[in-house]
């Protein structure tokens, strides 16, 4: 059967992940979230001291990267595979409104990235995988065989966000939510390296009124047509 690769962009909360797992699992492919990786760099920041409200040591944390090691492994339960950090499991640690305001600056620093590009490369090397993040079919996979760019309201993304984190047990308000989604947007798409851009070969999906069930449809009929051609 005829691998591919398939990189999901967007802006944060788009619910990528939600579709990029569950579109995993339809092919049998891996699955990747590469915001998770830059979530558990700036985990590791934050642990350190390298940054914080006013100050982000960013000499420091390049210095430091080689103490790094983010690894993946399946939760059968969970049905996709968490993220570690150095041999521990933050796949919830790094679900917080704490790390998410701290992990668009983090995303800037251009040896951060470059390390990550390069795992996420290695990962991808045999196909078969299903990637997640905001550089993926422009940098890490320009050849992949289908791009898709999410998008929906900022609105709509924020209320989903909320949403799911007062699930988990957060308390917090919807206007830091808020706050948090467009600053990330703005920080995203205009860092100088790798901003978050469509490739100019990707698919554009505006989910804001998709159920997951649509989006999935919509994104392995696609899949399908290239993987039988
Ligand atoms: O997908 P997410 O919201 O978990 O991503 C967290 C942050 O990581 C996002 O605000 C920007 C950064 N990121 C990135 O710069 N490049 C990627 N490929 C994935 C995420």
């Amino acid at each position: 059967m005829n691998k591919i690769i398939i990189a999901i962009d967007g802006f944060s909360s788009t619910g990528k992940s939600t579709v990029a797992k569950l579109l995993a699992k339809n092919l049998n492919y891996i699955y990747v979230d590469t915001g998770a990786m830059y979530r558990a760099v700036t985990y590791f920041a934050l642990e350190n001291d390298l940054i914080g409200k006013d100050f982000f040591d960013e000499d420091a944390l390049v210095r430091r990267l080689g103490e790094i090691s983010i690894t993946f492994k399946f939760n059968k339960e969970a049905g996709f595979a968490e993220v570690y950090l150095n041999g521990n499991n933050i796949e919830s640690a790094i679900r917080t409104l704490r790390v998410s305001k701290f992990v668009s600056p983090v995303a800037t620093l251009s040896a951060v990235r470059r390390k990550l590009v390069e795992q996420q490369q290695l990962m991808g090397k045999d196909k078969g995988i299903v990637m997640d993040g905001r550089d993926i079919g422009t940098v890490v996979f320009p050849d992949a065989e289908l791009k898709i760019f999410m998008t929906a309201s900022a609105e709509t993304r924020a209320k989903r966000r909320y949403k799911e984190l007062l699930d988990r047990g957060h308390e917090l308000s919807y206007e830091d939510v808020l706050e948090n989604v467009t600053t990330r947007d703005r920080i995203d798409s205009t860092r100088e390296d790798s901003p978050l851009v469509k490739a100019v070969d990707a698919i554009e999906i505006d989910n804001s009124d998709l159920t997951i069930e649509e989006q999935l449809e919509t994104i392995v009929g696609l899949a399908q047509e290239i993987i039988e051609k």
